[in-house]
C-alpha cells in the first residue's frame, strides 16, 4: 500500500492505495464520490471523466498513485462554477440526458469545450465530444446544450445591464504538430499504401506502410537525416535532445479526454549505403502508468530518377492500462491516418514549404484525424 495526498474538489484528502488502484475506484470506494461513474473501465466510454490538473481525463485508467499531489475536480465539486451551472440548465432544457449515466463525464468534457471554443460550431463540438459515449440521447440534445452555452457567453451584456461574469480562457493542449489544411499541390501527390497490421507470437504489434513521394531518393533520404524535421512532420512527436545516436523526446496522443504523453529515449541507427534506418526505444506515460517499447524502421528506395518510395515499419508493445488499445482496429485506423498525415507533411517539406506548429489549423486537422477514426469505428461497432 502507498500513501497518497491529493486535492479533490478543493479539499486535501489522503489515503492508502494499492499501486494498481485506479483513481475512480479510490474516489468512489474510499471517498464516497460516486458522482463519477464507471462504464467500460477501459478508457473507452468517457463516463469516468474528471478534471485532473485542469484537463479532462479518464479516472478509470489513471492510477491513484500517479495522481499523488494532483488537483482533481469531480462533478460534485462544481456547485459554484458558472459554466457548469449554465451547462446543467442547458442540459435540462435541451433534453441532453435520459438515464443520466453518461452525464457526469459529459459535463466534465462539456465544460472543457465551453471554456475553449469561442464559436458554437456544432461540428467542432461533436469532434471534441467524441471521447464520451451516450447510449440514450443520440447526442443532438447534448450538442445543442453545449452550443447554447457557448453562444450565451458571447453576448456582450445581460438584460439587467450587468456585465457577464469574466471567464478565464483556457487554451487546450496542442499535442499535434502538423501542417495546415492548405496543402501544396506537391503534397497532394503522395501515394500512401494500405496499412497492414499484425501481431507476432511475442505480442509485438507490427504496422507496415509505404508512401511514394515525387522526389529523388537522395532528397527523400536527406529528409530522414534531419530528425527534428522528421518529428515536425509526425503528429504528436517532439524531440528534446539528440546526443550522438541517443534521442530523447516524447509522443503525445489525444483521444477525446485521453491524453497520453509517452516520454522516452531511443537509439538511432542509419545505413547510408542501403538508405535505411531505425529508431528503437522505450517510453512511458506517467499518468496512466502505461509503458511502450518499440520503434520504427524506414527505408528510402528509388522508383526512378524523380520518384522514391519510403517504407516504414512500426513495431511496438504496450504494457499497462492503455495496452488494450495496442492491438485494436482503432490503433490501425489511427496509425494509418497518422502515416498519411506524415506523408503529406513530408511532401510539403520536400517541396520547400514549412510545417506550421501550434496554429489553430493544426488542432482542427488533428481533431478531424481523430474524428474520422472514431466515427468509422463507432459505425462498424453498431453495424451502420
Ligand atoms: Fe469508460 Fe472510464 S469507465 S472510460
Ligand atoms: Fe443515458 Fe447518456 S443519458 S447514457
Amino acid at each position: 500500500m502507498k500513501s497518497i495526498s491529493l486535492t479533490i474538489n478543493g479539499e486535501t484528502v489522503t489515503g492508502l492505495v494499492e499501486p494498481r488502484t485506479h483513481l475512480a475506484d479510490f474516489m468512489r470506494g474510499q471517498l464516497g464520490l460516486t458522482g463519477t461513474h464507471l462504464g467500460c473501465e477501459q478508457g473507452v466510454c468517457g463516463a469516468c471523466t474528471v478534471i485532473i490538473d485542469g484537463q479532462p481525463m479518464r479516472s478509470c485508467i489513471s492510477y491513484a498513485v500517479a495522481c499523488d499531489g494532483a488537483t482533481i475536480q469531480t462533478v460534485e465539486g462544481f456547485d459554484d462554477d458558472p459554466e457548469l451551472q449554465d451547462l446543467r440548465t442547458a442540459f435540462s432544457a435541451n433534453h441532453a440526458l435520459q438515464c443520466g449515466f453518461c452525464t457526469p463525464g459529459m459535463l466534465m468534457t462539456a465544460r472543457d469545450i465551453v471554456r475553449r471554443l469561442d464559436v458554437p460550431d456544432t461540428t467542432l463540438i461533436r469532434q471534441e465530444l467524441s471521447g464520451n459515449l451516450c447510449r440514450c440521447t443520440g447526442y443532438q440534445g447534448i450538442v445543442t446544450a453545449i452550443a447554447s452555452v457557448i453562444e450565451q457567453k458571447q453576448k456582450p451584456a445581460v438584460s439587467n445591464g450587468s456585465k457577464p461574469q469574466e471567464r478565464p480562457r483556457i487554451v487546450g493542449p496542442k499535442p499535434f504538430s502538423i501542417v495546415s489544411t492548405q496543402e501544396t499541390e506537391k503534397a497532394k501527390e503522395v501515394a500512401v499504401s494500405k496499412l497492414t497490421m499484425a501481431v507476432d507470437a511475442e505480442g509485438w504489434t507490427l504496422l507496415n506502410q509505404s508512401m511514394d513521394v515525387p522526389h529523388p531518393q537522395a532528397k527523400a533520404w536527406a529528409f530522414f537525416e534531419d530528425l527534428h524535421q522528421v518529428a515536425a512532420c509526425m503528429p504528436g512527436a517532439q524531440i528534446d535532445t539528440i546526443d550522438g545516436n541517443d534521442v530523447q523526446g516524447c509522443m503525445q496522443i489525444k483521444f477525446g479526454p485521453i491524453r497520453a504523453s509517452f516520454d522516452g529515449t531511443a537509439e538511432r541507427k542509419t545505413d547510408t549505403e542501403t538508405k535505411s534506418g531505425s529508431l528503437i526505444g522505450h517510453g512511458a506515460d506517467r499518468v496512466s502508468g502505461t509503458a511502450a517499447d518499440g520503434g520504427l524502421t524506414y527505408k528510402v528506395a528509388a522508383l526512378d530518377a524523380q520518384n522514391s518510395r519510403v517504407s516504414v515499419e512500426v513495431r511496438f508493445k504496450l504494457t499497462g492500462p492503455l495496452a488494450q488499445f495496442g492491438r485494436s482496429g482503432l490503433v490501425k485506423d489511427f496509425a494509418g491516418r497518422m502515416t498519411t498525415q506524415f506523408g503529406t507533411n513530408m511532401a510539403r517539406v520536400l517541396s520547400g514549404s514549412s510545417v506550421e506548429t501550434g496554429a489553430t489549423g493544426n488542432d482542427l486537422n488533428a481533431l478531424s484525424l481523430l474524428w474520422s477514426v472514431l466515427t468509422s469505428r463507432i459505425k462498424s461497432l453498431f453495424g451502420k
